[in-house]
């Protein structure tokens, strides 16, 4: 579904990403894992065209999508949560979910904060899919209650139930359980394994292994930007060059 094709990205000296290929199967969970500044995040920023590639292309479903915009990605199946939470406090539940239908917006989530009435006037039809996605996670209850009465862990759930709202064929998770505890950390494993999966693939970054190899299809490994391994999560936890590039980059 996802092909990655030599794709550099250089950083003044720093090549965050070097000469990166891989492939993502329809239908599965595949997680991109390596050590703090493996180039993770902009491997992300760079397949939702926050980031410009230097070189190489990513196709989607056999379609070019190197450099398309990340606004008109969305119309193309592809959505994205963020490493930092980006949802807007001053909003309801419902109302950040909304948000998640507005692929009209031209600078992102945070800028749609502003003009939240007009776009809630015109998506009226969206409540109900919403709804339906709050009460398949639990937190139909919560729909009115504005965002900064709710904790860190709800908060991260929500913005991963707003990316499936627009209905993607891909969703790209930026560390999703960052700062959740082990019981939260459970919920939004599952929330990706039966929600999620059920609708979308899934591309995962996450420094959670525990959560890695119980729910990932297939891993990717990079290290300096670079291919590392690729796997299932047995033959990732048993990989000698995966091993060797944790502990030595590990304190
Ligand atoms: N906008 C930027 N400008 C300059 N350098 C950047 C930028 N974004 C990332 N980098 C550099 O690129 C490298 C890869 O960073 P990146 O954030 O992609 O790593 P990561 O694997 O996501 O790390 P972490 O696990 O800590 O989130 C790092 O050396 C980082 O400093
Ligand atoms: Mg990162």
């Amino acid at each position: 579904m996802l092909q990655v094709n030599n794709i550099s990205k250089q950083f003044g000296g720093i090549k965050a990403i070097d000469n990166l290929s891989f492939r993502v199967k329809k239908g599965t969970i595949h997680s991109i894992i390596g050590p703090n500044g493996a180039g993770k995040t902009t491997l992300v920023n760079m397949i939702t065209g926050v980031y410009k590639v230097d070189d190489g292309t990513i196709f989607l479903d056999g379609a070019d999508i190197t450099n398309i915009s990340t606004n008109k990605l969305v119309y193309r199946g592809i959505c994205r949560t963020f490493q930092n939470l980006e949802i807007c406090k001053n909003m309801t539940v419902l109302e950040n979910i909304l948000l998640g239908f507005d692929k009209y917006m031209d600078k992102g989530i945070l800028k749609s904060c502003f003009r939240a009435k007009s776009i809630l006037d015109d998506e009226q039809r969206y409540k109900e899919r919403a709804l339906h996605l709050l009460d398949l996670i639990g937190l139909k209850e919560y729909a009115n209650i504005k965002a900064n009465n709710l904790s860190y862990g709800i908060l991260k759930k929500l913005e991963i139930i707003r990316a499936l709202a627009t209905s993607p064929e891909l969703i790209l998770l930026d560390e999703p359980v960052a700062g959740l505890n082990p019981k939260e950390t459970q919920e939004v494993a599952n929330l990706i394994k039966t929600v999620v999966k059920d609708e979308v693939t899934v591309i995962l970054v996450e420094h959670d292994m525990k959560m890695v190899m119980d729910i990932s299809d297939y891993i990717t490994v990079i290290n300096f930007g670079k291919f590392l391994a690729k796997g299932k999560p047995l033959q990732i936890q048993n990989h000698p060059e995966v091993i060797k590039a944790y502990l030595g980059n590990q304190s």
